[in-house]
């Protein structure tokens, strides 16, 4: 089962950029972690980071033919975005949606999400560990 993980802008700042919310661990952490989780559940895990909207518009396009499934965190484009939202939702392959924070507990504008309505689910508030529950999310919906 292939998985593209897309990562939003300013993830590739993981470690430094706020670590009280974001924790410590930098996006290659992040990648070598759950790229370990996945080769042990038999998931093939392809990584990709941007900080451009149609970059991410343009990789959600590709999953639909290259992929069995998407985890993204659309990072600050979750509040804002109708072209990510309107890309998840013109594919056919499960996106899950995650946060490494609890975006609900947080400043008013980050309570709204325009692409997870279009999501399979979202996963908000547990770090990183919030990509391996997708990994659970999706290898039980897609075994169904
Ligand atoms: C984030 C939450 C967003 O509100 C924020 O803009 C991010 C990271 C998270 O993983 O908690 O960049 O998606």
């Amino acid at each position: 089962m292939k998985i593209f993980i897309i990562n939003g802008p300013n993830m590739q700042l993981l470690g430094k950029r706020e670590p009280d919310i974001y924790g410590s661990e930098t996006l290659a952490d992040l990648e070598s972690r759950i790229g370990a989780i996945a080769e042990k559940r038999g998931f093939d895990v392809e990584f990709f980071q941007s900080n451009h909207e149609g970059d991410i518009v343009d990789k959600l396009g590709a999953a639909d033919q290259n992929a069995d499934a998407v985890i993204i965190n659309p990072a600050a484009y979750t509040h804002t975005s109708v072209a990510i939202r309107d890309a998840i939702k013109a594919i056919a392959v499960p996106v899950v949606e995650v946060h490494l924070s609890n975006i609900t507990e947080r400043e008013e504008f980050r309570h709204t999400s325009l692409t997870a309505p279009v999501c399979m689910g979202q996963i908000c508030g547990f770090g990183l560990m919030g990509y391996e529950m997708a990994f659970n999310a999706l290898d039980k919906f897609l075994k169904k």
